[in-house]
Parts: C-alpha cells; structure tokens; sequence
C-alpha cells in the first residue's frame, strides 16, 4: 500500500465497486464533470463499470483511497495513459462526497506522485481538469504542477462546453513531502 499523511492507496477490492459506483458514477454532474463520454446508468455487477480493475492492462494503474486511521473507503485514484517511452502518465482522483474539503485530495496527489516519480520511474506527470475545479487546481499546484495550457470549450458538460486545464509536473520540480 501507497501511504500519504491521512490516506493509503491499495488495490481495489471487490466490494468497493458498489460504493463508488454509487457514491461516485450514479451522481451525474460530478461523473459528468470528471468523464469525457455521456453519462449512462450502469448495471450492478456490470463489468462496464469505470471501477471494475483489469490487472492486464498496463498502461492504466487503479486504486482505492482509504483513511489510514480505520481503513474506511474514501475515493479512487489512478495512473492512466502510462507512455514508458516518453516517460509520462496522467493521474486521475476522485473522492466520495463526505471525503472532500479534508485534504485528502492533496494527500493523493502525493501519493500519486511519489508512485509515478519513484516506483515507475516516470519523468512527467499530467493533469487535466475542468478550470472550475478549484480544488482539483489547488490540490495540483500545492506539489508544484504548473498550469500548461488551457484547452478552450474542450468538455461537453451537462449542456455547455467548459474549459480545461492541462496541468504538468517534472520530476525535476517535484519536492517529495510525505512518507509512502
Ligand atoms: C477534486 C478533489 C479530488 C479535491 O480533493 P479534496 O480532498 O476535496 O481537496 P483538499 O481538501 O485536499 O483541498 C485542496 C485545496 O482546495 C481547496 N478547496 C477544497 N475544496 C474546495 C472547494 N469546494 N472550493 C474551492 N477550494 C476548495 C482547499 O482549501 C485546499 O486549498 P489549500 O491547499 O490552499 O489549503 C475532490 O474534491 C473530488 O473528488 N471532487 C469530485 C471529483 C473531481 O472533481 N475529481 C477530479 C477530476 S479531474
């Protein structure tokens, strides 16, 4: 297990998947606001569930978050699009409703960090989001990720199209802060 200040990274486990389908997928702005495909019900069990691991697949890592004091489910984070040529991934995090504002997404971007950086061997690591995000934004930029762009009307979102964010970090700019 990956471990932040407040919050471990672990394998996903089966009875994750209902709790964050439902707390996560089945809320439709926020899986609007964080998925770039339309929102659609997914059946219990489904294997078409977001949350469901393919442990073949490697260029796309999945956690489940969890508070370290108790072990309680707190969100998903993920290194996806791992390019081991260019040396590069995107990171990904999502945390249920009742999880947010307590520095927890901070705490796994660390922890995402310090995966991609030290376990991986990565060189870049990439964030997009929408620029209303601020506290996506904020959780990025407190470990040094840089605003590289902004990618205008580039999300359909409920009805609009919103800007993005294209955020990036070297690792020559990183500055590990916490135990894993
Ligand atoms: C985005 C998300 C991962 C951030 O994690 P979090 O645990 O809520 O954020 P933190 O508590 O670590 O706060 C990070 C910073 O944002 C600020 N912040 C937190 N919630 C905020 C809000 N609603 N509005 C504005 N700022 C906020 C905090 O004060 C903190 O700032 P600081 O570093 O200056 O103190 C989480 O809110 C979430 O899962 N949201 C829904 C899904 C999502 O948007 N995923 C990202 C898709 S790219």
């Amino acid at each position: 297990m990956l471990k932040g200040e407040k919050v471990g990274l672990r394998a996903r486990h089966e009875d994750d998947i209902p709790i964050l389908q439902a707390e996560l997928h089945d809320d439709v702005v926020t899986s609007s606001r964080s998925q770039s495909r339309p929102w659609r019900p997914i059946t219990p069990g489904s294997k078409d569930s977001q949350f469901v691991v393919d442990d073949t697949e490697e260029r796309h890592v999945q956690f489940s978050v969890i508070e370290l004091d108790g072990g309680t489910l707190v969100g998903t984070a993920s290194l996806w699009g791992i390019d081991n040529h260019n040396r590069s991934a995107h990171i990904g995090l999502g945390l249920l409703p009742s999880s947010r504002g307590k520095g927890y997404g901070t705490d796994v971007v660390a922890a995402l960090c310090h995966y991609g950086f030290v376990v991986r061997g990565l060189q870049r690591l990439q964030i997009e989001t929408l620029s209303d995000n601020a506290a996506m934004l904020r959780a990025a930029e407190h470990h040094g990720f840089v605003r590289e762009g902004v990618l205008r009307s580039a999300a359909w979102v409920m009805g609009e199209f919103l800007d993005e964010v294209l955020l990036g970090l070297l690792i020559q700019e990183w500055k590990p802060d916490s135990k894993h």
